[in-house]
């Protein structure tokens, strides 16, 4: 019993890992083990040496069953502190860069605008991008042969053979969310529809998709006038100077009188300035709303009238941040992105005081 001890004693010692652990455990006190084959003969005995070695063998099989459990607490310890030493992290080195998005000018001024427009007590209507060419053009007074309908390169969205529904289009501007807003709460109204629209064009300047964002003041006693407030408190606000408007006579099946708008700015070095100098910028078209168009959309003309207009988001994006080709908003080059696009927490850069 003696030599047991010490044979095992001695290799659980030695031990370096769990595997060797359990296979002493078998070999010593595992069912087929030496102490436990031992223990067997304890019934050949006689009484008395069965005293002595009863025991005697106990007691041998717990220490050699606490061997075994301190040494395996042993190693697990042993592993641990040698992952400690290996997998560790240094919490004072400077964070990796991430990759944050930017916001696109577009929507920026999309913000921007809705910002200023809401400051001066208008609200913001919305309407589908696939749109009834009724919404699109009848309601607005372009009747079918009118020559503005194939003026606009219209899309045409698919018709199956021997549908003979009338046509849907892909809105060429966001004035049929006049009608749609006039519809839904009628008269007096403070609306604008920032969205996006679509023509067959493309070039430095017209993508076939854009951005627009019309303007609908319908009261008893809305005027030119109030019209002419209204956008030159806009263009301060949004470009953050004092700008001059100029209004030119212009035709719009949906407005009468039309205008179309001009903002004063310089060309210099091939840049161009808004709100100084004596050249002039076309931004926008306008109007006093037509009275057809007001009817169209269940709003009596002999108690009702007030302005409208539509305006290229792109293009006054491209003004303010001086972005100098249209196509690039849409190309998603992240390096164009980067560098014209805006912090999330940027506050849109208007001037107060509206
Ligand atoms: N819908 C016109 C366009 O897209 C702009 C406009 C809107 C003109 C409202 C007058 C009034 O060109």
């Amino acid at each position: 019993m003696d030599d047991l001890k010490a044979k095992y004693l001695a290799a659980i010692g030695d031990a370096k890992d769990e595997a060797t652990l359990e296979e002493l455990r078998v070999q010593a006190v595992g069912k087929k083990g030496e102490i436990s084959l031992k223990m067997r003969e304890l019934g050949r005995m006689t009484p008395e040496e069965r005293q002595v070695a009863g025991p005697a063998l106990n007691a041998l099989k717990d220490e050699i069953n606490s061997a075994l459990s301190a040494k395996k607490v042993a190693l697990v310890d042993a592993a641990l502190d040698e992952r400690l030493k290996t997998e560790w992290l240094d919490v004072t080195l400077p964070a990796r860069d991430a990759r944050v998005g930017t916001i696109h000018p577009v929507s920026q001024v999309w913000e921007e605008c809705t910002a200023i427009f809401a400051d001066m007590g208008f609200s913001v209507s919305e309407g589908p991008q696939i749109e009834d060419d009724w919404y699109n053009f009848d309601a607005l007074n372009i009747p079918s042969h009118h020559p503005a309908r194939a003026e606009m390169d219209t899309f045409y969205m698919h018709r199956a053979e021997g549908d003979n529904r009338p046509p849907h289009v892909l809105r060429t501007h966001t004035s049929p969310v006049q009608i749609r807003a006039m519809q839904a709460q009628g008269a007096p109204i403070r609306t604008i529809s920032p969205g996006r629209v679509y023509r067959a064009d493309y070039d430095q300047t017209h993508t076939p998709m854009f951005h627009q964002v019309e303007g609908l003041a319908i009261d008893r006693d809305i005027s030119m006038a109030n019209l002419k407030w209204v956008l030159e408190e806009f263009f301060t606000a949004y470009f953050g100077t004092p700008v001059k408007t100029r209004f030119r006579a212009s035709h719009f099946p949906f407005t009468e009188p039309s205008a179309e708008i001009d903002i004063q700015c310089s060309w210099e070095g091939g840049t161009v300035k808004v709100g100084e100098g004596d050249d002039w910028l076309e931004v926008l078209g306008s109007g006093m709303v037509h009275p057809k168009v007001l009817e169209a959309a269940g709003v009596d003309p002999a108690e009702w009238q007030g302005f409208a207009f539509g305006m290229g988001i792109d293009r006054i994006a491209m003004l303010k941040y001086g972005i100098p080709d249209l196509r690039a908003f849409f190309d998603s080059d992240l390096r164009w992105l980067r560098h014209y696009g805006f912090s999330a927490l940027q506050v849109p850069t208007i001037r107060g005081g509206v």
